[in-house]
């Protein structure tokens, strides 16, 4: 059985001493109460509490990761984070693609690609996101515009390198919305990649490859996502800053 993964993708909230609580309140509820063997918990807070949370969840059932990344590997960029700053704090993973950053900061497959590289390069685990805006939905071309954002932005690793990532579906519409795609067109959206996956590398990579949905998903209805065939877990926005919440949707997973 693949595991599950439940990541909670903080966005640009909170001060300090909240980013602080919210870490201690998760970390007691996950040492008090525990979490499923199959299950990994992530939080990716804003990258100046990276190390705040890294500290934190040392020798803990928590990992770290960050919301992005720079593509490049030091220098004159001002204002990004390398991925060696990233491994120097001991960050597990990074959200790469995330559409608010395909959005609103003219983020492209090909800029993804090398995100990809670098972070892999740096031993830190990708979490690519894909996923299609309403009216590409709408006109029936969600299926293509998602291949053609793997096909560009992580196709071109060998197989060695693809395992390690994970697979982020996040239907635009449905990001901060309340409006989640159906477990129904979750799961076919997530059969659709495995099948991608499989016919790139091998069935085995794809039975491997885990798959997390995003958007809107909430204490309500997790578990249902959660039970869908391809769907290996959620990448979490809202609900995630609410330690209830991202509690009970880590044992839905
Ligand atoms: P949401 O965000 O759960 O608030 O819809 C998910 C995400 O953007 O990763």
């Amino acid at each position: 059985m693949r595991r599950k993964i439940v990541a909670g993708n903080w966005k640009m909230n909170m001060r300090f001493s909240e980013a602080d609580d919210l870490l201690t309140l998760i970390l007691d509820d996950i040492e008090n109460k525990g979490i499923p063997e199959h299950v990994d918990v992530v939080v990716c807070p804003p990258a100046l509490y990276l190390e705040l949370a890294t500290d934190m969840a040392l020798g803990k059932p928590l990992l770290v990761g960050a919301q992005n990344v720079g593509a490049y590997e030091s220098g004159a960029y001002t204002g990004e984070i390398s991925a060696g700053m990233l491994e120097s704090v001991e960050v597990d993973y990074c959200i790469i693609g995330h559409s608010e950053r395909r959005q609103y900061f003219y983020e492209s497959n090909a800029d993804l690609a090398k995100k990809t590289d670098i972070l892999l390069k740096h031993g830190i685990i990708p979490i690519f996101c894909c996923g299609e805006l309403l009216d590409d939905r709408e006109d029936d071309m969600h299926m293509e515009v998602v291949s053609t954002q793997l096909e560009e932005g992580l196709f071109h690793l060998e197989e060695s390198d693809f395992s390690k990532v994970l697979i982020a579906y996040e239907p635009v519409w449905a990001i901060g919305t309340g409006k989640t795609a159906t477990p129904e067109q979750a799961q076919e959206m997530h059969a659709f990649i495995r099948a991608l996956v499989a016919k790139k590398y091998s069935k085995q990579i794809a039975d491997e490859c885990l798959i997390l949905y995003g958007g809107s998903c909430n204490a309500g209805n997790a578990k249902e996502l959660f039970s869908q065939e391809d769907v290996d877990g959620g990448l979490i926005g809202g609900a995630s800053l609410k330690v209830e919440d991202f509690a009970t949707i880590i044992r839905s997973a």
